[in-house]
C-alpha cells in the first residue's frame, strides 16, 4: 500500500483546520457525482473544492501512479530522470509520486487551467525539488519547444476532447526526453485510450517499458477483458469522514503506459493480467503475448515453481 508522502500530508492537515467536514463530503459528493456523469474537473471552482476533490482522490491517484512507476522501474531500474513536466498535474499528485519513484529528479514543472488545485499544489512543496506551477492549458505549455526528462498525463486525457488526443500525445512525446508516463482509470473507457496512445506511439518509434510484454498486438484488445490494475490505498480519518466511508482502504485500479526513448533493448518479462488462480493442485498465470492472453499452469508436484508462483500477484512480471 503507497501512503501519501508526510509533507503531502501535513499541508492538507494545514488546509483542514477549522474547514467543515460535512462541507468538504457535500463538495465531493458534487464533484464525484459530475465524473461519474462523465463531466471533468471543471466543477471545482474554489479552494474549498479543490481541498475536498484532494481528500478524496489524491491518496488513490497517488497509489495508481506509483504503483504504475514502481512497475516501470522494475523494467528500467537504472534510469534517474533529473526534470519532470506534469501537463493537468491538479494539486501534483503525479509528480509526487515521480518524486518517491526517482529521488534523482530535481525539477518539476506543473501546469494547469485550474488554478485552485495549482494553488494547492504549490503548498506542498516537496523537499529538494525546484517546482515551477504555470497557470494555462496544455496546449500553451507545449508550444514552447521545452523538454523535460519525463512527461506525465495523469488521469488528464479523459478530460480532453478525444479529437485531440493524436495530437496532444505527438507533442508530448516530442516533449519527453526519455519518458511519458500515461496513466488513466481502469476502466473500459481509460484503456481504450491508453490502446489509442500504445499505437500512436508504436508508430512514433517509442520503446514500450510497461505494462506490455511485447510490442505486437495487445491480448486484450478487443473482448471483454481490459488491461488494468488495482493499488490498494489506505484510508485517512478525515478520507473515510469526506468520503462517507467505513471500509479502511480502497482499491484503485488504473490503466497506464510508459513510454520510453533512447533505452537498449529491455527485458520486460511476462506481465500478469489478472489475479493468479490458486487451487490444490496448480498456480494458473494469465500472461501477456501477443494476440491472446497465455494461460501458464505451475503444478504443484513442481515444488520451487510453485512456491514461487504462489508469491505472484497481478501487475508482477515474470
Ligand atoms: C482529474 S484531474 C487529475 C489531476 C492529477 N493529474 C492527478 O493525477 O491527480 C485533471 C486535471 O487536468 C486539468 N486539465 C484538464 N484539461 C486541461 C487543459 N486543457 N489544460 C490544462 N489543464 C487541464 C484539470 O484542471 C485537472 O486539474
Amino acid at each position: 500500500m503507497s501512503a501519501l508522502p508526510g509533507f503531502v500530508t501535513a499541508a492538507l492537515g494545514a488546509k483542514l483546520q477549522n474547514v467543515s467536514r460535512s462541507d468538504l463530503r457535500t463538495r465531493a459528493q458534487r464533484i464525484s457525482d459530475s465524473y461519474r456523469g462523465r463531466g471533468t474537473s471543471g466543477v471545482i471552482r474554489s479552494e474549498l473544492d479543490a481541498l475536498a476533490y484532494a481528500i478524496v482522490r489524491m491518496p488513490a491517484t497517488y497509489a495508481a501512479v506509483r504503483a504504475a512507476l514502481a512497475q516501470a522501474s522494475e523494467v528500467i531500474p537504472d534510469a534517474a530522470p533529473r526534470s519532470l513536466l506534469d501537463i493537468g498535474a491538479g494539486p501534483g499528485t503525479a509528480t509526487w509520486a515521480a518524486r518517491d519513484a526517482w529521488p534523482s529528479l530535481t525539477r518539476a514543472t506543473l501546469v494547469d487551467e485550474n488554478p485552485h488545485l495549482l494553488a494547492l499544489a504549490e503548498a506542498m512543496q516537496a523537499p529538494a525539488l525546484e517546482l515551477s506551477a504555470q497557470h494555462g492549458t496544455i496546449t500553451a505549455s507545449l508550444a514552447g519547444g521545452a523538454t523535460a526528462d519525463v512527461v506525465m498525463a495523469s488521469y488528464v486525457l479523459a478530460e480532453l476532447p478525444d479529437a485531440a488526443l493524436r495530437a496532444t500525445l505527438g507533442r508530448l512525446w516530442d516533449t519527453a526526453a526519455f519518458l511519458l508516463v500515461v496513466v488513466e482509470p481502469g476502466t473500459p473507457d481509460g484503456f481504450k485510450r491508453i490502446l489509442a496512445c500504445r499505437d500512436i506511439l508504436i508508430a512514433r518509434g517509442a520503446q514500450i517499458v510497461a505494462p506490455c510484454s511485447h510490442d505486437g498486438r495487445c491480448p486484450l484488445a478487443d473482448g471483454p477483458r481490459w488491461c488494468h490494475f488495482s493499488a490498494r490505498v489506505p484510508r485517512s480519518r478525515d478520507h473515510l469522514l469526506v468520503k462517507d466511508a467505513n471500509v479502511p482502504f480502497e482499491d484503485e485500479k488504473f490503466s497506464y503506459l510508459v513510454a520510453g526513448k533512447g533505452f537498449p533493448p529491455l527485458d520486460r518479462g511476462r506481465r500478469i493480467l489478472a489475479t493468479p488462480k490458486v487451487d490444490k493442485s496448480a498456480v494458473t498465470l494469465t500472461v501477456c503475448t501477443p494476440d491472446v492472453p497465455e494461460q501458464r499452469r505451475v503444478a504443484r508436484g513442481d515444488k520451487d515453481a510453485y512456491r514461487a508462483a504462489k508469491r505472484l500477484d497481478w501487475g508482477d512480471a515474470i
